[in-house]
């Protein structure tokens, strides 16, 4: 398996990352020196124009792209000095992956599809059966098991590349512009689907769109330029909105939080939850808490 790093690291961190793209004579720097981190939970928008890097970015994090230089490490696993065959195993099991294009294979059934990175995984047949009908009652559509990709919708294919990509039940998911050709309802829909998966399942999302608004659903939104984050900002804090309210913002969000692990903790002690889904949520909220501490404290508080 992939090495671990030691807990110093977020969760999900990029350090001065470059990426350098050799055509011929041709030079292209997609990655400008990029640093970011996530942390576990949370839910992330890349905002930026069209080449700069997001996707570049991506595809790095996920294990199919080696950056030219810099640091990576995903679900605290050492990407940067992974093995071809340790990045193999990262993205069959800790990073599922939506493209821009071409997430399904056309000549297989939207269960086919579901199907196949479990037989990657080689999972057994009756797990995999359970499992695939499992997953696409999550995203609607166990009606559809039998349709061809070219049989579906936009929407309806993009629910089969999220049932896929979390088939192996990866901790982290990437998305490149998974609304990307969809009208604004289906998009919506999508989206929801996304934050299913952040929030009941507590995978951690990053996702780059073109649409604001599904950006400012999002915890946080990293906004990328020429190849380098260059600003972070909470979906609330539009830039009309002053510093003071901003505060309010936060500190709201920080006193939900507390209660919601102090319910937490409430219903663990009276036994009504079971004990594995009382460590990972109460993990999930712990890493929000301190998200949210680090906020109030760069406010100033
Ligand atoms: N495989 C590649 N070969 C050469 N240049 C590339 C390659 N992939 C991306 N680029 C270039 O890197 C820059 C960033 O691309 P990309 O990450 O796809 O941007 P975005 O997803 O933000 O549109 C662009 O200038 C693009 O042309
Ligand atoms: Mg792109």
């Amino acid at each position: 398996m992939i090495m671990m790093m030691n807990n110093e690291k977020a969760y999900i961190q990029a350090d001065d990352l470059v990426k350098v793209f050799r055509l011929g004579n041709v030079e292209v720097q997609a990655l400008r020196g990029l640093s970011m981190r996530v942390s576990k939970g949370e839910m992330i928008a890349i905002v930026g124009a069209s080449g700069s890097g997001k996707t570049t970015l991506l595809n790095i994090l996920g294990g199919i792209t080696r950056a030219t230089a810099g640091n990576t490490v995903v679900a605290g696993y050492d990407v940067t000095n992974a093995s071809p065959t340790q990045l193999v195993a990262l993205r069959r099991e800790i990073v599922g992956h939506i493209f821009q294009e071409l997430n399904l294979l056309s000549t297989l059934t939207a269960y086919e599809n579901v199907e196949l990175p479990m037989l990657a995984a080689k999972k057994d047949g009756s797990t995999r059966k359970r499992r695939v009908e499992e997953l696409l009652n999550i995203v609607g559509l166990a009606d559809r098991m039998h349709h061809k990709p070219d049989e579906l919708s936009g929407g309806e294919r993009q629910r089969v590349a999220i049932a896929a990509a979390i088939a192996n039940d990866p901790m982290v998911l990437l998305c490149d512009e998974p609304t990307g050709d969809l009208d604004t309802e289906t998009g919506a829909i999508i989206v929801e689907y996304l934050h299913k998966v952040n929030k009941e399942f507590g995978k951690t999302v990053i996702m780059v769109t073109h649409d604001p608004s599904i950006a400012r659903q999002c915890d946080r939104i990293f906004r990328i330029r020429d190849g380098q984050i260059i600003s972070v900002q909470a979906p609330t804090s539009d830039q009309e909105m002053g510093a003071g309210s901003r505060v309010d913002v936060v500190r709201e969000r920080l006193e939900e939080i507390k209660k919601e692990i102090k319910r937490l903790d409430e219903e663990a002690q009276s036994g009504q939850i079971d004990l594995g889904i009382f460590a990972a949520q109460r993990t999930r909220l712990a890493d929000k808490k301190k998200l949210f501490e680090e906020e109030m404290h760069r406010l100033g508080l």
